[in-house]
């Protein structure tokens, strides 16, 4: 049957549906044809008594940031630990720029600035030591990326390690890492035990290096600054990837959910059958991309007797929430 003999409902339907599906074709596309940043294949490490990671996989591409989240003792650091080569697999590899994380260590290290989860600085140095000896072991000459680093965390570096509040002693040693300037960024929880203001600098950071188009593997338990910087999500619960998800269909970026209210139930009926999305008790649910808003409410709701209007924002947490504490098996999305 061709388009034109259907019903008037059915195309409409179908109108509605076709403007409701994005388009992530050309996302997949062009990450299929790029060589991966960071590529986890089957990583397995196995301590016993059913602690370490098993058969993880994963893929970070040039110019993304990648939520790496789980719940404590999940195998974050682990997984990370392998990243930066100081561990070596039980089983599966792990590449970075293509170049195995093991044996090409030393050429690894070129490309990749780390921040561990604990930070143990040298005491009794000033911070100017502590980030000259990190430039004489990096081999970096040039102070200008330093300098607005300095500026961005607005550090005192004439202070002694051992004066230094935690904050502060994080801000060191991101200076201190990332001062070569590398093009991949791995950060293990790097705003855990930090302050609001602290945080929000950190997610400053990560948004200006994202814009420089840097790669971030970023593993966290804070939400906000998941939000603000990721692209794609992984979660790890005892030792296996639960899910991967695409943080753009998470978080709407390109699309808007609304609850629509109706003047009557057969208006409600109506719009359910005409627009589709899902009729739920009182209100019909529907989900339009950002590109098609203005023709969704100029004319799919035009002549339609809606009383209220709500964006539904998505809630990031409790959707992670969900999977920490329960079993739940999410699909890939
Ligand atoms: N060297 C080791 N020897 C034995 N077990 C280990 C070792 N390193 C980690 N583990 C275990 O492996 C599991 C994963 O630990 P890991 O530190 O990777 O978790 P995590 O996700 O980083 O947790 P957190 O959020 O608390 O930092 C835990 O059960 C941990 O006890
Ligand atoms: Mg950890």
């Amino acid at each position: 049957m061709g388009k034109e003999s259907l019903p008037v409902q059915t195309m409409a339907r179908a109108a509605v549906q076709d403007m409701l599906v994005p388009s992530v074709k050309s996302i997949k596309e062009r990450r299929m044809k790029t060589q991966a940043a960071l590529k986890i294949d089957h990583l397995t490490k196995d301590f016993g008594h059913g602690r370490g990671i098993f058969d993880v996989s994963f893929e970070v591409y040039p110019g993304e940031v990648f939520g790496f989240l789980g719940p404590n003792g999940a195998g974050k650091t682990t997984t990370i630990r392998h990243i930066m080569g100081f561990t070596k697999p039980g089983h599966g590899s792990v590449t970075v720029q293509g170049l195995d994380a093991t044996t090409a260590y030393s050429q690894v290290m070129k490309h990749v600035g780390y921040l561990p989860g604990e930070v143990a600085l040298p005491e009794s140095v000033t911070g100017w030591k502590f980030i000259k000896t990190a430039q004489q072991m990096r081999h970096v000459k040039d102070d200008g990326y330093l300098k607005k680093l300095i500026e961005m965390f607005d550090l005192d570096l004439s202070v002694n390690t051992k004066q230094m509040s935690l904050g502060n002693k994080r801000k060191l040693a991101v200076i201190a890492a990332f001062l070569a300037d590398p093009e991949i960024l791995i950060l293990d929880e790097p705003t855990s035990g930090l302050d609001p203001a602290m945080q929000e600098t950190f997610i400053n950071f990560m948004v200006s290096e994202k814009r420089r188009g840097k790669t971030i593997l970023l593993s966290s338990h804070i939400f906000p600054e998941v939000e603000a910087t990721c692209d794609r999500i992984a979660i790890i619960k005892d030792g296996r990837i639960v899910s991967q998800v695409d943080a753009n269909k998470l978080q709407s970026k390109d699309k808007k959910t609304f609850e629509l209210f109706f003047a009557n139930q057969a208006a409600l009926q109506q719009a359910g059958n005409e627009l589709g999305g899902t009729i739920e008790h009182d209100h019909l649910d529907v989900t339009v991309p950002n590109d098609k808003l203005t023709q969704f409410f100029n004319s799919q709701l035009k002549g339609r007797q809606v009383t209220r209007l709500n964006e539904v924002k998505f809630d990031l947490e409790k959707y992670f929430l969900d999977f920490y504490r329960t079993d739940k098996v999410f699909k890939t999305i």
